[in-house]
């Protein structure tokens, strides 16, 4: 049975932790071979993109302690960021004494946007295409069999009327389609596409665009937690103490000032998404389209605003809700073809998207909860520091054990500073 806890694992060499993670998740080491060996060869990246030249890599490591819906999950994270998956980890070990993580996610529904131009009368067009909704779904349903069989395809179909614009008036059609396990990017445009001369017959117009949108509003996916007040007192490194109460209260004033303001509100989904991008890279999904999604739906309301939502029970513990659109898959697209994607799926033991869109919402969450409370007790320097101090170190052309000796100087004189990394590099040289 696979444990997301491996005590000292941040103390392993990294050819052990990779035995260690294969014990831990009941994997085999050549399972988990792709995140040792760049995964993505040459060849592969060439079928991938076109005038490739090369690859680039990032760094994966393991978020640790996770529980998501009573089950122990391991998250391969790809971040070049320090601090994220310690930060994770460690909010993952506090939520876990409250019982984990839940998270639950709607149906797959993605929307396809087809936009309709040069129609006489909008009322009349969109009366017509009312009345042959029917027959456009039946359509819709031919278009991709396979889907249909795992019992996925055409939901809906949702007329709007956009009043004002630029070029006047026009007709928009929304096609809700269930993608299952997919991303869904193709299986939607494909229809959207298909639809079209239809619709023109229906309409009378021209059919302009047909594609998804990014604003996944009707796939979401939402993730709880609660951490029990007892575990949120501490004493920071240097030596301040904080008790559960202050800590409790200060995550939910820091979130008090994303909910209200949209300067503030960037900066703490950007903190989520430093959590839920890690996971989406990790999986071959697309995390621009995660990203446009979280961000439009974070300004449904008309003023841009905090994702998640902080608050306390009625025992004072505190709780924590995220809520984003989750529009990833594991089939199709990379998540089938990048051997580290492939990997990665098979370390987090998802079955379907739905549960992959569970976890990546939790990380969301634990991220949330990290920077919340650095930012409301120590500040978020202490913990940056020194890992930022050894990428410093290392920009400054320090190699093997001078990095940690040139990072370690710098933090000591609270100068993490390239000039005073190459003075440090030319006086042990
Ligand atoms: C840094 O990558 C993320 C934070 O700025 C998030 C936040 O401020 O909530 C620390």
């Amino acid at each position: 049975m696979t444990t997301s806890r491996i005590a000292g694992f941040y103390d392993l060499p990294m050819s052990q932790r990779l035995n260690r993670l294969a014990e831990a998740s009941g994997l085999t080491p050549t399972d988990l071979a792709p995140f040792q060996t760049l995964g993505l060869d040459l060849l592969l990246a060439d079928h991938m993109v076109e005038n490739a030249v090369g690859t680039y890599n990032l760094p994966l490591g393991i978020g640790l302690n996770f529980v998501v819906n009573g089950r122990e999950v391991l998250i391969p994270m790809t971040i070049e960021e320090p601090s994220v998956i310690a930060g994770a980890s460690f909010m993952a070990k506090l939520v876990r004494a409250g019982g984990g993580f839940i998270a639950t996610t709607t149906e797959p529904e993605m929307i396809g946007q087809i936009q309709v131009l040069d129609i006489e009368d909008l009322l009349i067009a969109s009366m017509k295409l009312g009345e042959q909704k029917a027959e456009l779904l039946a359509e819709a349903k031919t278009i991709d069999p396979v889907l249909e069989k795992l019992g996925g395809g055409a939901r809906d179909l949702e007329i709007r009327i956009i009043e004002d614009s630029p070029i006047g008036p026009f007709l928009v059609l929304h096609l809700i389609y269930d993608v299952r396990d997919a991303m869904g990017a193709n299986a939607i445009n494909t229809a959207c596409e298909k639809l079209a001369p239809h619709i023109e017959r229906i309409t009378g117009g021209r059919v302009h665009l047909r594609i998804l949108s990014n604003l996944a509003d009707r796939r979401l996916a939402k993730a709880n937690c609660t951490v029990p007040l007892n575990k949120l007192a501490f004493t920071s490194k240097d030596g301040r103490s904080f008790t559960g109460e202050q800590v409790r209260d200060g995550i939910i004033e820091a979130w008090a000032f994303a909910a209200e303001d949209p300067y503030r509100a960037a900066t703490h989904n950007k903190g989520i998404m430093n959590g839920v991008d890690a996971v989406v890279i990790s999986t071959g999904n697309d995390w621009r389209a995660i990203e446009a999604g979280a961000h439009a739906y974070a300004a449904r309301n008309g003023r841009y605003t905090s994702l998640s939502t902080w608050g306390m029970d009625e025992d004072g513990n505190l709780t924590g809700e995220l809520e984003m659109p989750m529009a990833v898959g594991i089939i199709g697209g990379a998540t089938k073809v990048h051997p580290t994607a492939k990997a990665a799926i098979k370390l987090m033991n998802v079955k379907t998207a739905s549960e992959l869109g569970e976890i990546t919402v939790s990380v969301g969450l634990a991220q949330n909860l990290a920077a919340l409370r650095a930012l409301a007790t120590e500040g978020i320097q202490r913990g940056h520091m020194s890992l930022h101090a050894r990428q410093v170190a290392i920009a400054a052309g320090a190699t093997g054990a001078q990095i940690d000796k040139v990072a370690t100087q710098m933090v000591v004189e609270k100068k993490v500073r390239p000039d005073r990394a190459e003075q440090i590099m030319k006086s042990i040289q």
